[in-house]
């Protein structure tokens, strides 16, 4: 280290805080300040400092993000105003909106196949609440994930002159269209609130909860995007009923995954009743299959919700790599794109998490009788526990990606008893041989799609 360079470390640093006198911010130093003629005193700080080649100022600014995770039912009855104003957090903003009578403005994504169902019922509640719209039906699909998308959508929210201080805008679909959504709304004057209304399982209980939104780029998934949640996600059920039965399952992998990392009861729930969840799209009362009359479907999605809550709210931007969201997430996106669009994305992670089971059992994590019931529990969930394209190769190169991008270490989640994880650095590459060797052995299906597990 150069001589400069040790005189800039040991710089000596003020520090100042930011006081709001009479509508003027200034930089205020010392431990105490008047709080008596301050107006505002800001939770940023500046800290100065000096070195023979000038000034450094160091500005620390939390930002705080506030959005909602809200259950509703009947979103689209007219009568339901959460669409509208569920995003509203300030008692006396939602009082000021009522009382302004004015009519209220909304621009509208939804999944073209979404808008082919709901689209009826979607204009009818606009038109009976007064609502001037506009709403663009784009098919987005996995293929059109793209930057060129998002521009589409811009140019006619440019069109439609949104105001950003009140007119957040609304994206319905699944996972590719919120995240289309959440990126445009993102760059839109730099940062347009946006109201998420998920309509597939996967969003649900995934897409839905989190900070993330993206578009596809360079051949890579998600790899444009940003880390701005929505003002608020509304989440009704009744729009998985019309979700296909495969798109239901590949729901069911990312909440297998929750429950398989850190919820026991989540995993005996899908267990038990993970066929009837399927069966019914998540419409049924439990009552009816001998449950303590507690609707299985929800309480299945709010335990989803929850531990994805818990493990997103304090690591919104990623910063922590120790992750326990992204088991099944180390190979399933070389896979995905090798294979595509063969897999759907919860196919991909569970394959991913089928062989990462017989990590965890050949490192002696799991007993055989947890591993047999987790690929059972897989399997009843009409999920692909094995594939041809996921070979030794593509778990070593998936593997090798990873330490490039993670500082050095591969982090691998991996479960210890049913419902619990843990995180392991660098897996020795025998453990991972015999996994593998194992993993074929006993899960090479027959091309009927039954597993002799
Ligand atoms: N932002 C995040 O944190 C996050 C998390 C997980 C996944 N994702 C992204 O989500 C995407 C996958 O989401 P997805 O699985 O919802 O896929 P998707 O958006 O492609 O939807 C799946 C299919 O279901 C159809 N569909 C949607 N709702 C329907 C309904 N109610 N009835 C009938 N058909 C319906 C769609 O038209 C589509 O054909 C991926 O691009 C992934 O990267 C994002
Ligand atoms: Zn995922």
């Amino acid at each position: 280290m150069g001589k400069a360079q040790h005189q800039d470390d040991t710089a000596k640093e003020t520090e100042y805080s930011l006081v709001r006198v009479k509508g003027t911010w200034r930089c205020r130093g010392g431990k105490k300040i008047n709080k008596g003629t301050a107006d505002c005193v800001s939770a940023a700080k500046v800290y100065e400092s000096t070195t023979e080649r000038g000034m450094t100022w160091t500005v620390v600014s939390p930002i705080v993000f506030t959005y909602k995770v809200t259950e509703t039912r009947g979103l689209l009855d007219p009568s339901n105003d959460t669409l509208l104003l569920g995003h509203v957090t300030d008692p006396q903003q939602l009082e000021d909106i009522k009382k302004a009578n004015k009519p209220i403005r909304r621009f509208v994504v939804v999944d073209q196949e979404v808008f082919k169902i709901y689209g009826p019922k979607l204009t009818e509640y606009f038109e009976a609440n007064g609502v001037i719209f506009k709403v663009m039906a784009l098919p987005t699909t996995e293929e059109n994930k793209s930057m060129e998308m998002a521009l589409k959508i811009l140019h006619e929210v440019n069109n439609f002159s949104l105001d950003r201080r009140t007119e957040p805008i609304i994206a319905i679909g699944g996972g590719v269209c919120l995240d289309i959504v959440g990126l445009a709304a993102s760059l839109y004057r730099r940062r347009t609130p946006y109201v998420r209304v998920p309509t597939t399982l996967l969003s649900y209980i995934d897409a839905s909860v989190g900070a993330k939104t993206g578009v596809n780029f360079a051949n890579c998934k998600n790899k444009l995007g940003a880390y701005i949640p929505p003002a608020a996600a509304f989440l009704d059920l009744s729009f998985i009923q019309s979700v296909p039965r495969r798109q239901i399952s590949n729901g069911l992998a990312e909440m297998l995954k929750m429950a398989l990392m850190k919820h026991r009861g989540l995993f005996e729930l899908l267990e038990k009743h993970g066929c009837m969840l399927l069966d019914t799209k998540f419409q049924a009362e439990s009552s009816l299959y001998g449950h303590s009359g507690v609707q299985v479907a929800s309480q299945a999605t709010r335990t989803a919700i929850v531990t994805m809550l818990e493990e997103l709210a304090p690591n919104l931007w990623e910063d922590d790599l120790n992750r326990l969201v992204d088991f099944g997430h180390l190979l399933s996106p070389a896979l995905e794109m090798k294979v595509l669009p063969s897999l759907l994305h919860g196919e991909a992670v569970n394959i991913d998490m089928s062989y990462m089971v017989y990590v965890s059992h050949e490192l002696g994590l799991l007993t055989e009788e947890e591993k047999q019931r987790i690929i059972r529990c897989m399997v009843g969930l009409e999920l692909p526990v094995w594939h041809e394209a996921c070979t030794l190769e593509l778990i070593q190169k998936s593997l090798q990606d990873r330490l490039k991008h993670s500082g050095g270490l591969v982090r691998m989640p991996l479960p210890v008893g049913l419902g619990q994880a843990e995180i392991f650095n660098n897996t020795p590459y025998e453990v991972l041989h015999r996994a593998f060797v194992h993993w074929c052995d006993e899960l090479n299906i027959s091309s009927d799609g039954s597993c002799e597990s």
